[in-house]
């Protein structure tokens, strides 16, 4: 048994669950009892001035350790940061680093929710356009009308079908996210659940970034750009988001961009913001 055995992680404060050698100290108390015996080890630290390994509880008093811990492995792989030579082997490194490519190599997906109206689309292809600019990564706008159009044209406006075309767009974001593109969706995503089970389906493979197109429904109304919400007043569009039909807005959103104080244009460089503080993209480009 090693270090932290079975450890299930932290809990919601981030501290751990259990002691590193607890489960050892449990096992040697029932280890009669049990009739089976433990061979306990305990954690290798590199010993920097002789340049070898030795268990953490054999370390000369005053000599100077190095270790690095799996959170800091992973830190350093998304980063693309160094991983030094005394850790593991050069070719170790680079198989790491072919299956944990660095943040700005990843795929990731933005995926916006808001009312209709309320600049999802606008926003999104101000978007793209600056992702092209960048260069790097494919991009693949997945947006609410289009995809009505050309993936869900079966489908109308109940909960459920709001939820199989949410699921859709979620499935094909996520095969774009693992092959390392960028997928750019537009629906109103109306439902929480949904678009918890869809960050679900996407954040295996690579970011999610949900984006809250804020735009009140007064506003969305006023604009009424397709004219859609007279209809909706007057009952002859019927299930209609905001006016007769739910609308969960997110408490979650990574970004939130309320459209009556940016422009698109600054709205997308907002979310482009966003991913280069989280390491999604270069502070030079896209990667
Ligand atoms: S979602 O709820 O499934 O996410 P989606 O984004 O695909 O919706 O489609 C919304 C678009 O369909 C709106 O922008 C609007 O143009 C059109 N639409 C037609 N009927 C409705 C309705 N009852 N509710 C909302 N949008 C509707």
């Amino acid at each position: 048994m090693g270090r932290d055995h079975a450890g299930p992680g932290k809990d919601t404060d981030g501290k751990n669950f259990y002691g590193p050698y607890d489960a050892q100290e449990l096992f040697k108390k029932h280890e009669e009892e049990m009739g089976v015996t433990m061979v306990p080890f305990q954690m290798m630290v590199y010993l920097e001035n002789e340049d070898r390994y030795i268990p953490s509880d054999e370390v000369p008093k005053g000599a100077k350790v190095l270790d690095i811990s799996g959170t800091e492995l992973r830190q350093r792989l998304n980063e693309g940061r160094d991983i030094p030579a005394w850790f593991t082997y050069p070719e170790v490194v680079q198989e790491l680093r072919r299956s944990y490519p660095p943040r700005h190599k990843q795929g990731v997906t933005i995926f916006f929710t808001g009312l209709s109206g309320s600049g999802k689309s606008t926003i999104a292809n101000a978007l793209i356009t600056k992702f092209l600019e960048m260069g790097g990564r494919p991009v693949t706008l997945l947006d609410g009308d289009l995809v009505r159009k050309n993936l869900s044209s079966e489908l109308g406006f109940s909960k459920e079908h709001r939820d199989i075309n949410i699921r859709r767009i979620g499935y094909v974001a996520s095969e774009i996210t693992k092959n390392g593109g960028i997928a750019v969706c537009a629906p109103i995503a109306p439902y929480e659940a949904t678009r918890k089970a869809v960050r679900q389906m996407i954040e295996p493979f690579g970011g999610f970034i949900l984006v809250h197109a804020a735009t009140s429904i007064d506003v969305c109304e006023q604009r009424d750009r397709k004219g859609l919400y007279a209809k909706a007043r007057a009952g002859i569009v019927k299930e209609f988001t905001g006016i007769s039909d739910p609308y969960e807005a997110p408490t979650n959103a990574e970004v939130v961009i309320d459209t009556a104080k940016l422009s698109p244009e600054e709205a997308a460089q907002t979310i482009i913001l966003h991913l280069e503080r989280e390491g999604f993209v270069g502070a030079n480009g896209n990667g």
